[in-house]
């Protein structure tokens, strides 16, 4: 047993290929050099770790994230804003016709502690979750080293807008180089022409020389607030490593190259469409699917999203409805 700053997490000892085994409730997790597998009183589930730690990454970067974050069509978490469900089987069909799915909900600090703790110690050295595959080393084999800085990194959140003076800075040749997808982007930044007086106040930055110096895929960032209105772009490079759950509508524009998603019912995983997206196109995502994207260059996606706490409350019980206009 180890403890973190936060709460109590349970590790064992170190297995033979070096990785502790985690518990969190009746779900057990543990790795060896392939595989992650998660058990619990009903059953067993195997994921390629690769796909586990890219997906345990994206869930513990965004705070369990908005509504429900599949790691694949079993495992996955439900946000409860404060608590989180970790379930097994309960968003799909034949795990739960069989009964053999389980649900547990923890206080937010608990599973996130855990997720931490299980995300630092099976992250071997030279493995990247955030990163292309075209861009890391693996994360195959007996446990060697760790990549705590890369697994840390801070999600940019600004409070206003990026640019803003005090707000999160734009980026430079110094920390963040322009991706190799990504080298005919256009780096000038816009001029700005302020009445006297107002110069800290009108601001404007360069949003694509911005995401083409991003050094990390699936990762929405915040880079203006107004009230509840997020607008979280990000660039895609491969697969989206989890599947999304709504619990509220989410716009997306393709802001460049193009992006396929698998769109499913929310509860059963049912398929209900195929949607191919082009630089210029807009979508409005329901709140009662779930959705995984696929993108075979590295492209550019804003994530427009409502941040209102008071969505999930009003669509579960039907005030509010699961899609955004009527036409
Ligand atoms: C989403 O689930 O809507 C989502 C998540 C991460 C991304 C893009 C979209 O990078
Ligand atoms: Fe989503």
């Amino acid at each position: 047993m180890t403890d973190t700053a936060m709460t109590e997490v349970l590790a064992g000892e170190p297995n033979h290929h070096g990785y502790r085994t985690f518990q969190l409730g009746e779900f057990a997790f543990e790795r060896d050099e392939y595989f992650a597998y998660v058990r619990w009183p009903t059953g067993t589930h195997t994921m390629s770790v690769d796909a586990f730690l890219r997906a345990a990454q994206r869930d513990v970067a965004w705070n369990f994230f908005y509504g429900t974050v599949n790691f694949d069509n079993v495992v996955g978490t439900v946000n409860h804003y404060g608590n989180v469900d970790l379930f097994a089987g309960s968003f799909n069909e034949a795990y739960r016709k069989a009964e053999l799915d389980h649900l547990e909900n923890f206080p937010h600090e608990q599973i996130l502690g855990t997720f931490r703790s299980m995300l630092d110690d099976w992250t071997n050295e030279g493995f990247d979750p955030f990163a292309a595959p075209e861009e890391t080393r693996t994360a195959w084999g007996d446990k060697s080293g760790n990549n705590t800085e890369a697994i840390t990194r801070r999600r940019v959140t600004a409070s206003r807008m990026v640019g803003v003076p005090g707000d999160e800075p734009i980026r430079t040749d110094e920390t963040h180089p322009v991706n190799r997808m990504f080298a005919d982007v256009d780096q000038s930044q816009p001029e700005i022409y302020a009445e006297p007086g107002f110069e800290d106040q009108v601001c404007a930055f360069n949003l694509f020389g911005y995401l083409s110096r991003s050094d990390v895929t699936w990762n929405p960032s915040i880079v203006s607030v107004c009230k509840d209105s997020l607008y979280c772009p990000t660039t895609e490079e491969y697969i989206l490593p989890i599947i999304h759950g709504n619990d509220r509508v989410e716009w997306f524009v393709q802001l460049s190259d193009q992006i396929e998603w698998e769109v499913a019912d929310k509860v059963t995983g049912k398929l209900r469409a195929r949607v191919t997206m082009k630089a210029g196109d807009v979508a409005a995502m329901p709140a009662d699917i779930r959705h995984q994207g696929y993108s075979p260059k590295r492209s550019m996606l804003l994530v427009w999203e409502n941040g209102s706490a008071e969505l999930p409350e009003l669509i579960a019980t039907g005030k509010a409805p699961t899609y955004p206009v009527d036409i």
